[in-house]
C-alpha cells in the first residue's frame, strides 16, 4: 500500500493482505477514460483492462483477433483515470505464448503503457513465461477455467471443471500458478464447489467470475454489468443498470427535439445584447 496525494493506492501486496483480513477484493474491467475514472472515484479496486474489449468495444465474436496495439490503446486510456486502483493489462492471444522473450516484451509495452502488472491464460505451457516476467519484476495475475482465448478448445462458452479429474487439474494448475509466482487469479465459470476449494488452498487472492460465493473477490465485464447490450447475459451476469435503455432514450428525445426545432432553445444559446 503506497499513499500518493491522499489516495490509498491499492497495489498487489494490498491485494494479498485483503485476503488475509477477508475484506473482499472489488474488480470490474474497463476500457476508457471515462469508465475508469468513474470506477475508480466509486472505490472498485483492481481494474482490468480486458481482451474482453473484443468483445464488447470491437463487437466480435471471440477475444482472439484483438492484438497488442489495441489493447495498449485501452490500457493508455484506462490509467489515465485511475489513481487509487489497480491497472491490470490483459495479455492478448499470441503475445506471450509463443516464446518468453515476447511476453516479456510485450508485457513490458503493458506497463510502459501504464498497467501495473498483467493477466494471462493458462498454466503449464505459459508457467516459464510467468516465472521470468515475475523475476524482471512485472506482476502476472493467471487465468483459469474457462479461458475464453481457448473458446475453440472448449467448444464454445462451456462451464469449466465439472468432473473431478477436471477439478483436480483445475487445482493442481492452480497451485502451479501460485508457485510460478502469480498474485492473483481469475477463475471464470466453474462449479461453486471446486471454486471455494481453490481459494481455500491458494495463499493469493482468487477473484471469482461465475465461480460462485466463496472467492475472495469478484469480476465483471464492465458492459454486461451496466446492461448496455439488449442480448440476453450469462447466468452468471447480474445487471446493476439498463444503461442500453438510458442511452436509447435520451438519443431518441434528442433526435425528437432537433427535428422539432425545440433544441437548441435560448437557454442553450448565446446572443449578443445590441450595443455590446
Ligand atoms: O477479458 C476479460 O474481461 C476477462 C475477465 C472476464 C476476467 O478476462
Amino acid at each position: 500500500m503506497s499513499q500518493t496525494s491522499g489516495i490509498t493506492k491499492v497495489t498487489t501486496l494490498r491485494l494479498g493482505k485483503m485476503k488475509k483480513r477477508g475484506e473482499r477484493i472489488v474488480a470490474l474491467t474497463a476500457y476508457d477514460y471515462p469508465s475508469a475514472l468513474i470506477l475508480d472515484q466509486v472505490g472498485v479496486d483492481l481494474i482490468l483492462v480486458g481482451d474482453s474489449a473484443a468483445n464488447v468495444v470491437y463487437g466480435r465474436d471471440t477475444t482472439l483477433t484483438i492484438g497488442m496495439e489495441e489493447m495498449l490503446y485501452h490500457t493508455r486510456a484506462v490509467a489515465a483515470g485511475v489513481k487509487r486502483a489497480l491497472v491490470v493489462g490483459d495479455m492478448p492471444f499470441l503475445s506471450f505464448q509463443v516464446s518468453v522473450s515476447e511476453a516479456v516484451a510485450n508485457a513490458g509495452r503493458f506497463l510502459k503503457a501504464g498497467a501495473e502488472a498483467v493477466k494471462l491464460e493458462g498454466a503449464g505451457p505459459v508457467k516459464e513465461a510467468i516465472s521470468r516476467l515475475v523475476e524482471l519484476g512485472i506482476p502476472v495475475m493467471g487465468h483459469l477455467g474457462l479461458t475464453p482465448q481457448s473458446v475453440h478448445k472448449f467448444g464454445g462458452y462451456r462451464l469449466q471443471a465439472r468432473t473431478a479429474p477436471e477439478q483436480d487439474k483445475l487445482l493442481a494448475d492452480a497451485k502451479l500458478l501460485e508457485d510460478a509466482g502469480c498474485f492473483s487469479l481469475v477463475l471464470e465459470k466453474v462449479p461453486v464447489g471446486i471454486a471455494a476449494q481453490v481459494t481455500r488452498e491458494l495463499k493469493i487472492p482468487v477473484i471469482g467470475i461465475g465461480a460462485g460465493p466463496d472467492c475472495d473477490g469478484q469480476i465483471l465485464v464492465l458492459h454486461d454489468m451496466l446492461g448496455v447490450f439488449d442480448t440476453p447475459p450469462f447466468k452468471f451476469v447480474k445487471r446493476y443498470a439498463e444503461l442500453g435503455g438510458v442511452v436509447r432514450r435520451a438519443v431518441a428525445e434528442y433526435c425528437k427535439e432537433v427535428r422539432s426545432g425545440e433544441f437548441p432553445d435560448q437557454d442553450h444559446s448565446f446572443r449578443i445584447d445590441a450595443g455590446h
